[in-house]
């Protein structure tokens, strides 16, 4: 008895799983991942404010959870882009990282990521850094495997998608993976 309720069990998961795998188009929403973060001590240079390595490795562990979302893969940072560092993180301060992927190519995601910094005695929040990162998703052995289209659907989201073609050539030319002549989106915004 028990073990046939058992087997329902799995049998149920086993179908859940196949048509997660069947659907070939998400939302950047389904995609969404955040964490939350205060910062410690141990994060901070000697001026105390946090040391920009460590908030790039919160960003690339959430990044990983919204492209993992995605594709349902082992996913790993094949480039980190577009990071910028505009106001210093404080001890003590609360960072909030929200990220989404904004499109996806043959293997390939990208990830939008905003940060958004709590100061821990006013209270108050403010936009901090903003970055892309790519992830390719990979099968057991570490080779690229297809995952399924992102489509956009909000005007924000339309206009991150579209840029997300030029930015990945960007990215593909200077790793010189891709011709500059063959960086057709990319090349069309100078003429
Ligand atoms: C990322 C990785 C899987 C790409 O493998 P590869 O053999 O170079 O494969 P390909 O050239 O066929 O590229 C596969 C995909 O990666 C993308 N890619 C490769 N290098 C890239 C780069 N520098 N920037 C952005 N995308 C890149 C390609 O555009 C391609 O995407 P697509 O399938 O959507 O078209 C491989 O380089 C790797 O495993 N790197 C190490 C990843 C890692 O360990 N990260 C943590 C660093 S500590």
């Amino acid at each position: 008895m028990c073990l046939d309720s058992c087997r329902k069990s799995i049998r149920a998961i086993e179908l859940r799983v196949k048509f997660y795998y069947m659907v070939k188009q998400r939302n950047p929403k389904d995609t969404y991942a955040s964490s939350t973060r205060i910062v410690m001590p141990n994060d901070t240079n000697t001026l105390g404010n946090l040391m920009g390595g460590n908030l790039l490795n919160w960003m690339d562990i959430t990044a990983a959870i919204s492209a993992h979302r995605c594709s349902r893969r082992i996913c790993v940072t094949a480039a980190v882009n577009n990071v910028s560092f505009k106001k210093p993180i404080k001890l003590g301060d609360i960072v909030t990282i929200h990220a989404e992927v904004t499109r996806t190519f043959n293997s390939s995601m990208e990830v939008f990521m905003r940060v958004h910094v709590e100061n821990h005695i006013s209270g108050e929040q403010q936009l901090c850094n903003e970055a892309m990162y790519t992830f390719v998703a990979v099968d057991q052995l570490g080779a690229p495997i297809a995952v399924p289209d992102v489509l956009p659907e909000s005007d924000e989201e339309c206009e991150r998608f579209d840029g997300a073609l030029r930015r990945r050539q960007l990215r593909l030319v200077l790793a010189k993976k891709m011709k500059p002549s063959e960086a057709t989106e990319l090349k069309a915004l100078f003429d």
